[in-house]
């Protein structure tokens, strides 16, 4: 079935007829496919209609990730090099846009509750991307201020994706919504944590990116609560800076050592049962196994 969203997208490519369009899509390699999988499994009695949705969304997802490279100077992604390193900032940008786009033309084909759902989010997206870059000026320890920003642009498509997907399967779709949205919750906070504990090559983008481009996610915040005064300036000494081998080394041990990390998995493991409880007289245990994959991922 994941199958059948790459052979889509491909098509939706083949159907704006550019050979640029084609030479920029041949360098975007694919991801986990986390909100086709959702739409997929939830959907799995409209599978043809799934199928075609899935792929919708997955468009969206990347043209967003064009612009979220251009955004973090990021060179690197799903394991290639970034549309902007390959061929600058401006054709990454448009690229999104020609991404989005015929994301939406395709999306007018749908009952207009599920376009409207899914556009709907994408402005919260967007907006999600702005508040990002706006908290990154300063170092931001409002823990409210951050869950607002990743609600907006990371959990909102994903709780418009099982919202999407149960409305057309003919199922509660407020309750999916609210798994979907706890997923999307939980998915950016592994992913804030993946950028510490991991490394460029299993992540397929950047490590230890997001404080060097002055991100406070989650277990910095955490940390810096935790941390007495003289670790407090020496964390807050590096904020935005280019991070040497020792400094990354002193913050990976006091994310550990402070049990900040700790922190930061007990609330993504909350909200992984918060998301199952809402659609527990489903009992679907591939949705059960979507939350546990995407608590243990590697990347
Ligand atoms: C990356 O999303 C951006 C975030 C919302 C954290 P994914 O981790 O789903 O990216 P791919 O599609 O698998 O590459
Ligand atoms: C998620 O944030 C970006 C989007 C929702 C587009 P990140 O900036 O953390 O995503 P990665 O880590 O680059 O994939
Ligand atoms: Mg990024
Ligand atoms: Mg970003
Ligand atoms: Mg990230």
């Amino acid at each position: 079935m994941l199958n059948k969203v790459d052979i889509n997208i491909e098509k939706f490519i083949n159907d704006l007829k550019d050979d640029r369009v084609d030479e920029f899509y041949k360098h975007l390699s694919s991801g986990k496919k986390l909100r086709a999988k959702l739409i997929l499994k939830i959907a799995d009695n409209k599978a043809d209609k799934a199928v075609v949705l899935a792929s919708i969304v997955e468009m969206i997802h990347a043209a967003s990730l064009l612009h979220d490279d251009v955004i973090d100077d990021a060179n690197t992604r799903r394991g290639k090099k970034s549309i902007n390193a390959l061929f600058g900032d401006k054709s990454a940008i448009m690229f999104g846009d020609i991404l989005y786009s015929k994301a939406f033309f395709e999306l007018c084909n749908f009952p207009l509750q599920i376009a409207k759902s899914i556009s709907e989010a994408v402005a919260k997206l967007s907006i999600g991307e702005l508040l990002d870059v706006e908290l990154s000026k300063s170092f931001n320890d409002n823990i409210e201020k951050y869950f607002d920003m990743i609600y907006k642009k990371t959990a909102s498509l994903i709780e418009a994706s099982a919202y999407s997907a149960a409305f057309l399967a003919g199922v509660d779709s407020d309750k999916f919504a609210l798994y979907g949205k706890n997923l999307g919750l939980a998915f950016q906070i592994i992913d804030d944590i993946l950028d510490i504990v991991s490394d460029d090559k299993t992540l397929g983008k950047p490590s230890m990116n997001d404080y060097k481009e002055g991100k406070t996610t989650l277990p910095y915040i955490y940390l810096y609560k935790k941390l007495d005064k003289d670790d407090k300036d020496r964390l807050l000494s590096m904020f935005k800076q280019e991070l040497n081998h020792d400094d990354k080394e002193w913050i990976r041990a006091k994310m550990q050592s402070s049990g900040a990390l700790k922190e930061c998995f007990e609330l993504v493991h909350k909200l992984g049962s918060e998301a199952l409880n809402s659609i527990e007289e489903y009992k679907n245990s591939d949705l059960e196994k979507i939350i546990k994959d995407m608590i243990d991922r590697e990347y």
